[in-house]
C-alpha cells in the first residue's frame, strides 16, 4: 500500500505532479478495502502485486492476458466474483482455477475463446455463475462439465451455436437460466430439450434466433418460469412445440427490424394447449382482430400488447377474468372507451402510455374496472377541460395515477372525488387550470405523494392544497409563485405532514421568515436553481437534521446570525453559488470549514469574489482578517488625537471651574 500513501503525501506537497506518477503506475480503484477492486481498462499483462491477497471481487476488463494458467490468479485464493471481460484470451489451461474454492461468478464475455482444458473449472465447487458471451462458442461441448454441479446461470449469447444439445453429463439439477439470446439455433427437437435433464423452472432465452422449426410438443410437461422467442417469424410454431406445456411467462415480442407475419386467430389455437401467465406480444402486428383472437387468453394474468399498431380492442372479448394485468403503451387509441375494459373486470394494473394519438378520455370507460389500483396514462397527448370525476368514475379503489407529459388539463373543485383512495398522484409536465377557487385535491386524505412539477400553477391559490391530511412528498419544481417570493400566507400551510419538498427551479427571489412555519416535519428540502440570497435561510429556523439544497442561487455573504440555523441541519449543498470570500465573509467562511462533514459537492462550492480566489473552493480558502499596517497607523492616530483633545478638555474645563471660584 506504499504507493497510495506516497501519492497522498505528494497531492499535500505538489499536487501537479502527482498525476503524471498514478497515470505511470497504473493503479486498481479501490471499492472496498482489501475486498473489491476495478482494475479495467488499464493495459495490464497481469495481476498486480499492489492487490491484496484478500481480493473477493475483482473487475479485470479490457486487459491482456492472452493465456491464463495455475498461476495467473494463484495468488487470490478468496476471490468470490472474477469479471475479465475482453482480455484476449485465447487460451484457458489446466486447474487454472484451481485454489478458488468459494469463486461463484466467471464472466469471460467477449474473448475469443479457443481452448479450454477440461481442468480449467475444477477447483470452484461452488461455480453458480459462468458467462460465455461472444467467445466465438458453435459447440456445447467445448464448455468443460466437470465441478458445475452448483450452476445456476450460463449465458451464451451472441455465439455460433446451432444445437442446444447439452454434454450428455452436464449436470442440469440446479440451472436456473440458460441464455441462448443471438445465436444460430433454428430447429429444436424434442431430444435437444430433453438433455436440459432435471433442469425445473428454467428461464430459457431464444431471443434472436430465427427459429423455423420445433418437433411438436417437444417441451411437453416441462415447467418452465420464463421462455423467449423473441423475433421468431412463424408463432404457430413455436406454439406447437409448447404443447402441454407450463411456464410462468413466455416473450413473443418482436423486434423493428425483423420480418414476420401478423398474427392470425389460428396461430393463438395453440395458447389453449399449455400453460401460461404472462405473455408479451410487442410490436406484432395483428390480422383479423376480433374476440376470437382472445379465446385461449382466458388463463392469462398479465398480458403486454405494447406497440402493437391496436386502434381498438374488440368488443365481446369473454372469460379473461383472471387478467390483472393489461399493457397497452404506445398503440393508436382516439378515445380510452376503445379499449373496451368492461371484457378485463379483474384488472388492478392498467398502462395505455405514449398513446400516439390524440386520448380522449371519454365517459365513465374504466367503469367496469372495481378493482383497478395503478393507472399509467401519461406522455399520451390528453387534454381535458373537466378533469377528472368522469373519466376515473367508479374506481373507488384506484391508489397510483399518473397524467404526466399530458396537454392541457382543466381540475374542478374535489376533481378526484371518485377515487378517494389515491396514493401517489403524478400530474408532471402537464400544464393545470383550476378552474375553482377550492381545492381540486380535496378529499384525497391517503394521498401521499403529489408531483405538480412544471404544471404551471397559479401558486397564489391558498387553497390549492387543502385537504391532503397525509401528504409526505411535494413537488413544485419549475412553478413560478407571484413576484418571485413565498410570503408569510401561502399555499404550503394546509400540508403539515409534509416530509420531502422541492422547490427547485421555481425563478425565488425570496421566502419569508414564517413562510415554512407550519411544516414541522420536514426533513428534504430542494431549493436548488433560485435565485436565493442569504436572508432567505431563516425561514428555516425552527427545522432541525433536514437535508437542505441550496445549489445554484444567489448566495453571496452568509450573515452571522443564520450559521446557527445552517448547523442544525444534518446535510446542505451550497455547490454553484457566488459565494464571496473576502473578509465580510469571515464568520460563514470559517463555520464551512469547521462544518465540512455536513456539506456536500464541496468541489463545486466555490469563490465568486475576490477576482483573484475565483473558482478556489471554499474548503482551501485562507483567511487573513486581522488588522493591516494601515489599519494598525491610522488607529495610532486616532488614539493619540483622542488623547489631545482629552487633555485639552480636561485643561479647560479646570481653568473654568477655578475661574468660577
Ligand atoms: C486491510 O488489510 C490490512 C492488512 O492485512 C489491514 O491492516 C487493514 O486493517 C485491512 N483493512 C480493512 C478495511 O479491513
Ligand atoms: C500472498 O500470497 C502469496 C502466495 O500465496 C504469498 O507468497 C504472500 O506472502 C502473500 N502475501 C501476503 C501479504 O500475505
Ligand atoms: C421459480 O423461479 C422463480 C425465479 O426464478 C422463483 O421466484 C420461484 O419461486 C421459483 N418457483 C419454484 C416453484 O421453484
Ligand atoms: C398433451 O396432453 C394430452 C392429454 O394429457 C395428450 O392427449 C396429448 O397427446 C399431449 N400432446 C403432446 C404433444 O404431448
Ligand atoms: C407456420 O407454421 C405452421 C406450423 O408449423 C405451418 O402450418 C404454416 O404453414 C407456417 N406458416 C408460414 C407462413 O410459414
Ligand atoms: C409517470 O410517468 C412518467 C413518464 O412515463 C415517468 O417518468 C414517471 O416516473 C411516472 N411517475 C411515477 C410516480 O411512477
Ligand atoms: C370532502 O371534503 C369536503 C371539504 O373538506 C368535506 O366537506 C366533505 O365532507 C368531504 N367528503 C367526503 C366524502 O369525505
Ligand atoms: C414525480 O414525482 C415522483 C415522486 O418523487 C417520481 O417518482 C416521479 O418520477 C415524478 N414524475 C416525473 C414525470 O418525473
Ligand atoms: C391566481 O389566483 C389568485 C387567487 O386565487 C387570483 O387572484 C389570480 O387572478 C390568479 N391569477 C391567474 C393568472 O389566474
Ligand atoms: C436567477 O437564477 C438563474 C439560475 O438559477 C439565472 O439564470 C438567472 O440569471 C437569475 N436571475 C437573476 C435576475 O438573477
Ligand atoms: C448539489 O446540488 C446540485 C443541484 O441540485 C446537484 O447537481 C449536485 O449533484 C449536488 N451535489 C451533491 C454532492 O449531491
Amino acid at each position: 500500500m506504499a504507493p497510495p500513501v506516497s501519492c497522498f503525501l505528494f497531492v499535500v506537497l505538489f499536487s501537479a505532479s502527482c498525476k503524471v506518477i498514478t497515470s505511470s503506475d497504473e493503479m486498481c480503484t479501490v471499492k472496498e478495502a482489501n475486498k473489491t477492486y476495478n482494475c479495467e481498462n488499464l493495459g495490464l499483462r497481469g495481476i498486480p502485486d499492489t492487490l491484496p491477497n484478500t481480493t473477493e471481487f475483482l473487475e479485470f476488463g479490457f486487459n491482456f492476458l492472452p493465456t491464463i494458467q495455475v498461476t495467473t490468479f494463484s495468488r487470490l485464493i478468496d476471490l468470490i466474483f472474477l469479471d475479465l471481460t475482453r482480455c484476449q484470451i485465447n487460451w484457458v489451461h489446466e486447474d487454472t482455477f484451481q485454489s478458488h474454492h468459494q469463486l461463484n461468478t466467471i464472466v469471460l464475455t467477449g474473448n475469443p475463446l479457443i481452448f479450454m482444458a477440461e481442468t480449467s473449472l475444477n477447483g470452484p465447487k461452488s461455480l453458480k455463475h459462468l458467462f460465455l458471451i461472444q467467445t466465438g462458442l458453435s459447440n456445447l461441448q467445448f464448455i468443460p462439465v466437470h465441478n458445475l454441479e452448483k450452476l445456476e446461470s450460463l449465458y451464451l449469447g451472441s455465439n455460433h451455436i446451432s444445437s442446444i444439445k447439452l454434454p450428455e453429463n452436464f449436470p442440469t439439477q440446479n440451472l436456473k437460466v440458460l441464455d441462448f439470446q443471438n445465436n444460430a439455433i433454428h430447429y429444436l427437437s424434442s431430444k435437444a430439450i430433453s438433455s436440459l435433464g432435471q433442469a425445473t423452472n428454467l428461464s430459457l432465452n431464444f431471443n434472436g434466433n430465427d427459429i423455423k422449426y420445433i418437433e411438436p410438443g417437444a417441451f411437453h410437461s416441462r415447467v418452465f418460469q420464463s421462455l423467449k422467442f423473441g423475433g421468431t417469424f412463424n408463432l404457430s410454431v413455436v406454439f406447437k412445440g409448447l404443447q402441454n406445456s407450463t411456464t410462468q411467462s413466455l416473450w413473443l415480442g418482436t423486434y423493428e427490424d425483423t420480418d414476420d407475419q401478423d398474427l392470425t386467430p389460428a396461430i393463438f389455437e395453440g395458447l389453449c394447449a399449455m400453460s401460461v401467465e404472462s405473455i408479451n406480444l410487442q410490436k406484432h402486428h395483428f390480422a383479423d382482430l376480433s374476440s376470437t383472437t382472445f379465446r385461449c387468453f382466458t388463463q392469462l394474468q398479465e398480458l403486454d400488447l405494447t406497440g402493437t399498431h391496436l386502434k381498438e380492442l374488440p368488443s365481446g372479448i369473454e372469460g379473461m377474468n383472471s387478467l390483472k394485468k393489461l399493457v397497452l403503451n404506445v398503440n393508436s387509441f382516439e378515445q380510452l372507451c376503445q379499449i373496451n375494459a368492461a371484457s378485463f373486470p379483474s384488472l388492478t394494473d392498467l398502462y395505455i402510455k405514449g398513446n400516439l394519438r390524440k386520448l380522449d378520455l371519454g365517459v365513465g370507460c374504466l367503469e367496469k374496472l372495481e378493482n383497478l389500483q395503478r393507472l399509467d396514462l401519461s406522455h399520451s397527448d390528453i387534454q381535458a377541460s373537466d378533469c377528472c370525476n368522469l373519466p376515473l368514475k367508479h374506481l373507488s379503489h384506484l391508489q397510483y395515477l399518473n397524467l404526466s407529459y399530458n396537454m392541457p388539463i382543466g381540475l374542478q373543485a374535489q376533481a378526484f372525488k371518485e377515487c378517494p383512495k389515491l396514493e401517489l398522484l403524478d400530474l408532471a409536465f402537464t400544464h393545470l387550470h383550476v378552474n375553482a377557487p377550492q381545492s381540486p385535491f380535496q378529499n384525497l386524505s391517503y394521498l401521499k405523494a403529489l408531483n405538480l412539477s412544471h404544471c404551471l400553477l397559479n401558486t397564489s391559490n391558498q387553497h390549492l392544497l387543502e385537504g391532503l391530511l397525509d401528504l409526505r412528498l411535494l413537488n413544485l419544481q419549475g412553478n413560478r409563485f407571484q413576484d418571485g417570493s413565498i410570503s408569510k400566507t401561502n399555499l404550503l400551510q394546509t400540508v403539515g405532514s409534509l416530509e420531502i419538498l422541492i422547490l427547485s427551479s421555481c425563478e425565488l427571489f425570496s421566502i419569508d421568515q414564517q413562510a415554512f412555519h407550519s411544516l414541522g416535519k420536514m426533513r428534504y428540502i430542494d431549493l436548488s436553481h433560485n435565485n436565493l440570497t442569504g436572508d432567505s435561510i431563516s425561514a428555516l429556523s425552527h427545522l432541525k437534521g433536514v437535508y437542505l439544497n441550496l445549489a445554484a442561487n444567489s448566495l453571496g455573504i452568509i450573515s452571522p446570525h443564520l450559521l446557527p440555523i445552517l448547523s442544525q441541519q444534518s446535510t446542505i449543498n451550497l455547490s454553484q453559488n457566488p459565494l464571496d470570500c473576502t473578509c465580510s465573509n469571515f464568520y460563514f467562511i470559517t463555520w464551512y470549514k469547521e462544518n465540512l462533514q455536513k456539506l456536500e459537492g464541496l468541489e463545486e462550492t466555490v469563490c465568486a469574489n475576490p477576482p483573484s480566489l475565483r473558482g478556489v473552493p471554499l474548503s482551501e480558502v485562507k483567511l487573513s482578517c486581522g488588522m493591516t499596517a494601515m489599519g494598525i497607523f491610522f488607529l495610532v492616530v486616532f488614539l493619540l488625537l483622542f488623547a489631545i483633545l482629552l487633555i485639552l478638555s480636561v485643561k479647560f474645563l479646570l481653568r473654568w471651574k477655578y475661574q468660577h471660584i
